[in-house]
């Protein structure tokens, strides 16, 4: 343990090989300094009024803080505030020489945590808060609510094989199920409805189907609905909307999918439709100007510059990973899940498919607005769509690797909407639903309306041409898998 005088602790930031601020100590200290909360979780009323939120000690930080994965302050608070309210008063205390505390000059100690420990920290945090933004809420002209046919399709398309594959794949005797039983269901990333809604009937739906092929009367069975997605989704329309009708008992659950949500063989059926392309956070490289992953005059990784896909990769390897390692732990043994995906075909950049190319499309928008001075090149040097959309050998190889599930099935299809809708306003505002969080988050709220003006009236105007082109199917994927019984 090593005691620090509270001067000293600017000062002291280790940096790593790559010049940035060593994780653990500085969080420890900025926890200390920072956070709002502190006082009141310790009863330090005094401390408080200390100077912690002095405005230089603050601008100190703050610098700090910024360049720090380039986190705003307000974010990295956030991210304190999780930190503390997970180590619990008992550590906090022990952080600090609580009675040697003064209202104008306490020390603070920290344990000098392994790199290693570090490193899985640093991992932790990047779950904490996920660098992807929900879709718009509420059922205004942009709302996802309005504006999700493209992801509507995909669940209707694939209903006929979540059938299918229950109807096959379920063994309710291996599950326990005998007379009666709670079956659960989890839809991971739901956003706001209809699409979820949809999406849990059709499986409730097949499970009756199967129970009632086992001469089972499917009014023993009571279902759970589990709904979640990021704690900012706007969850109030969610429980709004449900269906009056509806024959389940529903709950909402708040938080990332690459973490624990539910107990330990909890869940019968996890659904994640359209919602695992979304990244945990843009990876470092792509947006630093020192590295060739650069992806400077792109918004998104179009699939051209082979380190830039590289980067991309392996965000979302990692990401998934996680996202099984959870969801193993969840499943009861013999449970399905099942993913709805999009994936590019092997060797085409993603530039070339339907979507790259309107990412190219908006992409080229914000640089003709940064050419006319309307945003900051800067701030557009730094904007990434955390997003990626894997290669389909890729995908494949990535679930084949994993040791905890079973692919039972795996189905192709194409979207057919892009063949069925023309109209530029409907392109646009589907943009719109999917991304306004992340504009809002990343140019400032001043500059939504500007940006997407400026972006629909080009579609407007180039609409033909972008339908015109010759361009990729993306592959659309339903995969069943079964959850391994060992
Ligand atoms: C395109 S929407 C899909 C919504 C719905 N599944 C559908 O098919 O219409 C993607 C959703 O995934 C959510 N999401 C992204 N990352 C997530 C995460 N780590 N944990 C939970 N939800 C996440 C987003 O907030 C968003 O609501």
């Amino acid at each position: 343990m090593t005691v620090i005088a509270k001067q000293k602790i600017l000062p002291e930031c280790k940096k790593n090989a790559a010049g940035a601020p060593v994780l653990l100590p500085w969080l420890i200290k900025g926890c200390l300094l920072a956070h709002k909360d502190l006082p009141k979780i310790l009863h330090f009323d005094k401390a408080y009024d200390d100077g912690i939120f002095n405005p230089f000690w603050r601008m100190q930080m703050e610098r700090k803080f910024f360049n720090f994965h380039g986190l705003p302050f307000s974010t990295m608070l956030t991210v304190i505030s999780s930190f503390l309210s997970r180590l619990g008063r008992a550590a906090i205390e022990d952080l600090i020489d609580v009675k040697n505390s003064s209202p104008f000059h306490y020390k603070l100690r920290f344990s000098d945590a392994s790199e290693c420990e570090q490193e899985k920290m640093a991992k932790e945090e990047t779950y904490i808060l996920p660098k992807s933004y929900p879709m718009v809420g509420g059922d205004g002209p942009y709302s996802y609510a309005k504006n999700s046919v493209f992801q509507k399709t995909i669940v209707d398309c694939a209903k006929e094989m979540v059938t299918e594959g229950i109807v096959e794949k379920l063994d309710l005797q291996s599950l326990g199920f005998k007379n009666s039983c709670t079956f659960r269901i989890a839809d991971l990333g739901c956003s706001v409805g209809p699409n979820t809604f949809i999406a849990v009937q059709n499986i409730i739906e097949a499970v009756e189907q199967k129970y009632q092929a086992e001469n089972k009367n499917p009014s023993t069975m009571e279902f759970q609905v589990f709904f979640n997605d990021l704690d900012i989704n706007d969850f109030n329309t969610l429980f709004k909307t449900l269906p009056p009708d509806r024959e389940y008992f529903a709950a909402g659950v708040p938080g990332s999918f690459r973490n624990r949500l539910f107990p330990k063989s909890s869940l019968h059926i996890v659904h994640c439709s359209t919602t695992l392309h979304w990244l945990s956070k843009i990876p470092d490289e792509i947006v630093d100007s020192k590295s060739p992953a650069w992806n400077k005059g792109s918004i998104h990784c179009n699939g051209f510059a082979k380190e830039v896909v590289e980067a991309y990769s392996a965000q979302f390897k990692n990401d998934m990973n996680s996202f099984f390692n959870a969801r193993a732990k969840e499943l009861v043994p013999g449970g399905l899940m099942l993913i709805l995906i999009s994936t590019v075909p092997d060797g085409v950049p993603a530039s070339n498919t339907f979507e790259g190319m309107h990412y190219d499309f908006l992409g080229s928008c914000l640089y003709d607005m940064a050419k006319m001075g309307l945003i900051s090149e800067e701030k557009l040097d730094s904007f990434n769509l955390s997003l990626y959309f894997p290669f389909y050998g890729e995908f494949e190889a990535l679930i084949r690797r994993n040791e905890n599930f079973t692919i039972e099935r795996m189905d192709k299809f194409t979207n057919p909407t892009r063949k069925m809708v023309s109209s530029a306003e409907f392109y646009s505002s589907h943009m719109r639903a999917g991304f306004e969080g992340l504009v809002k988050e990343h140019f400032g709220d001043q500059f939504v309306e500007p940006i997407f003006n400026y972006y629909s009236t080009k579609l407007e105007e180039n609409i033909g041409s972008i339908l015109d082109a010759e361009i990729h199917d993306k592959i659309e994927l339903l995969v069943l898998l079964k959850r391994n019984t060992n």
